[in-house]
């Protein structure tokens, strides 16, 4: 592990407005307008909900760290503003180096086209030029292992399927930092194992960042973790300390 930092998260917020009814909303576009302009102090049709609060975070060169916490406590929102996906509501993130993620929800593709289409855009994405996707496509469409279907539409795809193919993409684009959020837990028992094989070897020089209710495999697979509670970092340090306190 280098000294140098791959991530740097600092009082790092989240918060959401919810609306109880869903006429709120059109109220709080209009009235706060109105009374502002007639001088009055406006007032507020929501409730703010914070979904990550003040957290920091300095993840190293090369470290495996696992983010654990109940349902709701906020590691997803984390994963999606380390990656981009999601603006902060305050606080900043550093990050050096290519970020590839597997994330809870949706892989990126279009479920209209097919499958090759969809690696070619998704590396891209992530700053592979074409040429370079050539070179890779067939250890990404092996890795995947998904036959035919790679020339189908996604939306036929089931979610294993979606979740192999995804992973082939991240693991064949030189990322220099992993962020993986519960994916793995869609594939079956060989396809598995294949990511943990390939995450291990990508340990050795990358960044890893690990969301799992697995806690043997946090405390197995990563050196540090950290937990989180209500949108609250709770604790961080050793995965085993912090995997136990969390049990
Ligand atoms: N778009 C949204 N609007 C309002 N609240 C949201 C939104 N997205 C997430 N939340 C809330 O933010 C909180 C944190 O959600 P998040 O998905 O980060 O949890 P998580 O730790 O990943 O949980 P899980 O283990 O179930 O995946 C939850 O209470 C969720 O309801
Ligand atoms: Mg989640």
């Amino acid at each position: 592990m280098s000294s140098e930092f791959a991530i740097k998260v600092s009082n790092l917020s989240k918060c959401y407005q919810i609306y109880e009814q869903p006429h709120d909303r059109l109220k709080q576009f209009v009235y706060p307008r109105l009374q502002r302009f007639i001088k009055q102090t406006p007032r507020q049709f929501f409730r703010e909900y914070w979904a990550l609060k003040d957290v920091s975070i300095e993840i190293k060169q090369g470290e495996t760290i696992g983010i654990i916490g109940r349902n709701g406590s906020g590691k997803s929102t984390l994963l999606q503003m380390i990656c981009g996906t999601l603006n902060p509501t305050s606080g900043t993130i550093q990050t050096k180096g290519r970020i590839a993620a597997l994330l809870e929800l949706g892989s990126g593709f279009n479920p209209e086209f097919n499958g090759r289409d969809n690696v070619y855009m998704n590396a891209g994405t992530l700053g592979l030029s074409k040429e370079e996707v050539d070179k890779r496509y067939d250890d990404i469409a092996a890795f995947a292992d998904i036959g035919e279907f790679i020339d189908q539409p996604i939306k036929t795809y089931s979610s294993g399927m979606v979740m192999r193919l995804a992973f082939a993409v991240i693991a064949h684009v030189d990322a220099d930092i992993l962020v993986i959020d519960e994916a793995l837990a869609v594939g079956d028992a060989i396809f598995t194992q294949k990511c943990m094989r390939f995450i291990r070897k990508f340990m050795k020089d990358g960044t890893v960042i690990f969301v799992s209710h697995d806690m043997n495999l946090v405390i197995n697979l990563c050196e540090n973790a950290i937990w989180l509670h209500n949108g609250r970092k709770i604790q961080g340090g050793e995965s085993k300390e912090v995997g136990e306190a969390y049990l």
